[in-house]
């Protein structure tokens, strides 16, 4: 659990600039969406927070610590900022079972081998999987994978939980149990989320607060209520339509 903090964020790819200035709170175990049409710099923020990507200017705080300060050098490696993600494509391993997936993150910190049985044993039952740690990836289901890419991103007990459009392969029956199910895991775990998508109805029903973004440029930030019935300007009103 933790909040996190972006101060005049700017983000560029060589003379292009993609982010522009991006400021915004996220209070601690709050459901961020971040919503907006086809490269308007979601993922680029989702991975700044990850570490993946660097920020050129501005300061990003998770909890109280400084993650990145372009200005001042400052940058704090992806391992060691507490943070889970779950990618769009899954990104589960092949060659591994689903126990190994899940494992993963934990053998890479050097967790002592009962204890990451343990927690892979829990994690596993909290995403439905249990009985399938034998199983090998291309003998699941898309919703089955999706899930061991979860329990992935939260068995390390991340402070914050990033999600790139986790359920935009799967069929619409199972994206919506799987909405349900993220948001239940959310609150039990008390976790900060910032998830991504372009699809309005998973931004209004899973969300504490719904950041509507264009260009690299924050257009609105709120509730989903807010959003809805205060719709800032045309290009809100029309998106969420
Ligand atoms: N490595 C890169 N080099 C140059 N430009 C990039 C790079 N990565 C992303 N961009 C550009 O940055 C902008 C934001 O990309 P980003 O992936 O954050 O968009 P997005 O909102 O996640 O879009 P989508 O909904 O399609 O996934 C896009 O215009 C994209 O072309
Ligand atoms: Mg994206």
């Amino acid at each position: 659990m933790s909040t996190v903090t972006f101060d005049q964020i700017g983000k560029s790819y060589g003379p292009v600039k993609v982010i522009n200035s991006f400021s915004l709170n996220i209070k601690d175990g709050h459901f961020v969406s971040f919503l907006g049409p086809s490269g308007c710099g979601k993922t680029t923020c989702l991975r700044m927070v990850a570490g993946l990507e660097l920020p050129t200017s501005g300061k990003l705080l998770i909890g109280e610590n400084l993650v990145n300060d372009p200005a001042n050098s400052l940058l704090i490696a992806p391992e060691k900022r507490h943070v889970g993600m779950v990618f769009q494509s899954y990104a589960v391993w092949p060659h591994m079972n689903v126990f190994e997936n899940v494992a993963y993150p934990l053998r890479v910190s050097k967790v002592t081998a009962s204890e990451i049985k343990d927690r892979v044993q829990s994690i596993l039952k909290v995403v439905e999987l249990d009985g399938l740690e034998e199983r090998m990836p291309n003998m699941l289901s898309g919703g089955q994978q999706q899930r061991v890419a979860l329990a992935r991103g939260l068995v390390s007990r991340p402070k914050v939980l990033l999600l790139d459009e986790p359920l935009s392969n799967l069929d619409a029956k199972l994206r919506e149990k799987m909405r349900v199910d993220i948001r239940r895991i959310q609150q039990e775990f008390g976790i900060t989320c910032i998830y991504v998508t372009h699809d309005q109805v998973e931004a209004f029903t899973m969300s504490d607060t719904i950041v509507v973004l264009n260009k690299g440029d924050i257009i609105q930030a709120g509730s989903p209520n807010e959003i809805r019935s205060k719709p800032l300007n045309e290009f809100v009103a029309e998106f969420i339509r």
